[in-house]
């Protein structure tokens, strides 16, 4: 069977981006495959974190995934630090990864900045610790927004450096999935940037624990330009901002930008943020509500996770014992 393998990071609260873009296509994705999704703790910590807040987020990704439809009992769900698979299978994988492979990855550049020789090792190596992540398990399909794609060519290019040092196809090369509408949703304050927890305006993006107010207000001050919507979807391309709204609109809307247009053409933004308002807060807050609920049991959190990494540790076991055989670590 083929089996999917997606994370998102503890950092903080997850976005309108993370659930259209990746969280949503999981939701569907679980009736065709065998799932194991992770709250990549590792991977937040090559920036500093906040021990106990790193702890809250981890438990409220974990719900977040439950709350957007995710099944505990059919998909494997826990935290990436729960199977230390990860870290040693990413050490292996980095002694078989050039620096020059590295060196390419735009990520790496915009979070490193100017100060590239004060960043952490775990930065750089970063990329490697994620295709570590899929490899483990033997993942042939990889849920993500478009910004993974850089990543997940990467993990293609480890695996099959791997199979061929040890003449082996020991990994499958796994296959990228960026699906829907929305792979890549813009910032509401800039619509030439992406979406990110990262940016330091909270108006430009809709995180999921937002309340309807809250979504109201960020949506109302989304810019856009003066012009009324287009009726064609070329016309779009030289307007990103009203691109962007159009695109978040179709995907939470599950129909197609063309649809979207089609009934919005000629209307004014005023009037189309008042249906964007409604069919976002329609989405997002019984997720929210949701996602309160099982945050208020977090002893039931902790045994969902403590399961999934019981069953995603033994996947593991297997994987690496024949990689410890293959490259040759001896087990007396
Ligand atoms: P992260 O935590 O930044 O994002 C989680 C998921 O959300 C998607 N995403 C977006 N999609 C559309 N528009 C946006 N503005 C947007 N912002 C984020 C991301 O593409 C991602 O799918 N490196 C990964 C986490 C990771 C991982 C893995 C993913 C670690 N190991 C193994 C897949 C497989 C990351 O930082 O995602």
């Amino acid at each position: 069977m083929n089996r999917i393998f997606s994370g998102m990071q503890p950092t903080s609260q997850l976005h309108l981006g993370n659930y259209l873009g990746a969280l949503r296509n999981w939701v569907a994705l679980q009736d065709q495959y065998e799932c194991i999704f992770c709250a990549v703790d590792l991977h937040a910590i090559t920036v500093p974190q906040d021990p106990e807040k790193l702890r809250r987020s981890t438990r409220e990704i974990i719900a977040a995934y439950i709350a957007a439809g995710v099944d505990p009992e059919r998909c494997v769900l826990f935290a990436q630090s729960g199977v230390s698979g990860h870290s040693e299978l990413g050490w292996i994988l980095s002694c078989h990864t050039p620096l020059g492979w590295l060196n390419r990855m735009t990520q790496f550049k915009e979070k490193a900045g100017k100060h590239r020789d004060n960043a952490g090792l775990g930065l750089y190596g970063y990329p490697v610790l994620m295709a570590a992540d899929i490899l483990l398990y033997k993942a042939t399909h990889v849920p993500v927004g478009e910004d993974q794609k850089q990543h997940l060519e990467l993990a293609r290019d480890i695996a099959g450096a791997f199979n061929r040092a040890y003449g082996k196809e020991t990994f499958p090369l796994p296959e990228p999935l960026i699906l829907g509408e929305a792979t890549r949703v813009m910032s509401l304050r800039d619509g030439s940037k992406k979406m990110s927890k990262s940016d330091e305006s909270d108006y430009s993006r809709i995180n999921m624990t937002d309340d309807p107010d809250t979504i109201a207000l960020k949506i109302r001050k989304a810019k856009t330009d003066p012009e009324p919507l287009p009726g064609a979807l070329v016309e779009l391309e030289t307007r990103p901002e009203a691109d962007n709204l159009v695109t978040i609109y179709a995907a939470l809307a599950g129909e197609s930008r063309a649809e979207t247009l089609s009934r919005f053409a000629g209307q004014q933004f005023s009037a189309f943020k008042v249906a964007l308002v409604e069919v976002a807060v329609a989405r997002l807050a019984p997720i929210n509500a949701e996602m309160n609920r099982l945050l208020g049991d977090i002893g039931e959190l902790d045994r969902i996770m403590r399961r999934g990494a019981e069953r995603a540790g033994e996947i593991a076991a297997k994987n690496l014992a024949e990689v410890h055989d293959l490259i040759g670590l001896l087990r007396p």
